[in-house]
């Protein structure tokens, strides 16, 4: 098959394009750098340096079999920058003949949600679902980059770090490889369109998974329970004057509403069994061990 990633560089895009030219697809795609990542070079059927907001090329798609749609500008006031320019990156590739289209959307994306995240997210997904095209929904993709590479590193470099609302909020993990090996098999199967929730059936608690992270990593980090509203209000004010901590406000934001969520995963329909939380925070350790990672 010949697929079209927007946003190739992104941790799940390099994952997902070097499982895909492995077994044999012709992988294309765009991302704002200038060239290919080096790992990327003499592999690609074509690269494109984008922006959200440019036109798209539709030569770019002749001949293309599916889409996918991972570009996310994470900057606060880029609301209306994803929404304009996924739509109209949808519509170029649709008029310019290509059939399948697959669009990454969250666990948080809900009408009501009051994360920005969210509710982009959630209007897009819809924008896909109407136009009967796959909606691709990981949980925490448990990578080096990212929110949970991130708790990692604070949980080996931190004495102490807050834990908003006692960690009791459940969070929804999957592994990358997991996320790549359900992308194949939606595309090679033509599954139904429609949406796809790729995350652990087994949910475990924030509390576990930074517990865990610290025996593992050996860490002394104590956690102490604070309500989340304070990191919140903390980091809306950060953002608000141009400062970026690690941790976005929208992350807490999003932990908080999904406290009650629980959505079906179909990762065993799918067949993929996928790590255990240990083994997730242990591929990362080594990883990072022997200096392979990003
Ligand atoms: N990681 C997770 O836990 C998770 C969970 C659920 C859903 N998702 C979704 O899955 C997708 C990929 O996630 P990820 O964590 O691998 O990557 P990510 O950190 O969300 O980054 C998204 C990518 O979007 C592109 N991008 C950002 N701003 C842009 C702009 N102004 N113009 C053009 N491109 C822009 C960049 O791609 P290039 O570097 O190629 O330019 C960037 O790497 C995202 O849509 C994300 O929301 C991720």
């Amino acid at each position: 098959m010949r697929i079209f990633i927007l946003g190739l560089h992104s941790p799940i895009g390099r994952h997902l394009a070097n499982t895909l030219i492995r077994r044999g697809h012709q992988v294309s795609g765009t991302s704002r750098a200038p060239e290919p990542a080096a790992e990327l070079t003499g592999r690609l059927g074509s690269y494109h340096n984008m922006q959200l907001g440019d036109p798209a090329d539709p030569d770019w798609f002749q001949d293309i079999d599916a889409v996918v749609y991972l570009l996310h500008d994470h900057s606060h006031d880029a609301a209306s920058r994803n929404v304009d320019g996924i739509k109209a990156l949808f519509q170029a590739a649709f008029s310019a003949g290509v059939p399948n289209h697959m669009f990454f959307t969250s666990y948080s994306a809900k009408p009501d949600s009051r994360s920005t995240y969210g509710a982009v997210k959630f209007e897009l997904e819809s924008f896909f679902r109407k136009h009967n095209q796959w909606v691709v929904r990981p949980g925490l993709v448990a990578g080096a980059s990212g929110l949970f590479g991130t708790l990692l590193r604070l949980v080996q470099e931190f004495p102490v770090l807050p834990l908003p609302d006692g960690g009791r909020a459940p969070v929804p993990l999957v592994a990358p490889e997991s996320v790549s090996e359900a992308v194949v098999h939606i595309l090679e199967r033509a599954l139904p369109p429609g949406c796809w929730n790729l995350h652990q059936p087994d949910p475990v608690s924030m509390r576990e998974v930074l517990l865990c992270m610290k025996r593992l990593t050996k860490s002394r980090c104590h956690f102490i329970p604070i309500p989340a509203i304070l990191p919140l209000c903390f980091l809306r004010f950060t953002e608000s004057v141009g400062l970026r901590l690690p941790l976005a406000a929208d992350s807490i934001a999003a932990m908080r509403e999904n406290r009650n969520l629980r959505r079906p995963s179909h990762l065993t329909d799918l067949g993929i069994a996928g790590p255990p939380l240990e083994e997730m925070i242990l591929r990362l350790v080594r990883t990072k061990e022997c200096g392979a990672g990003p």
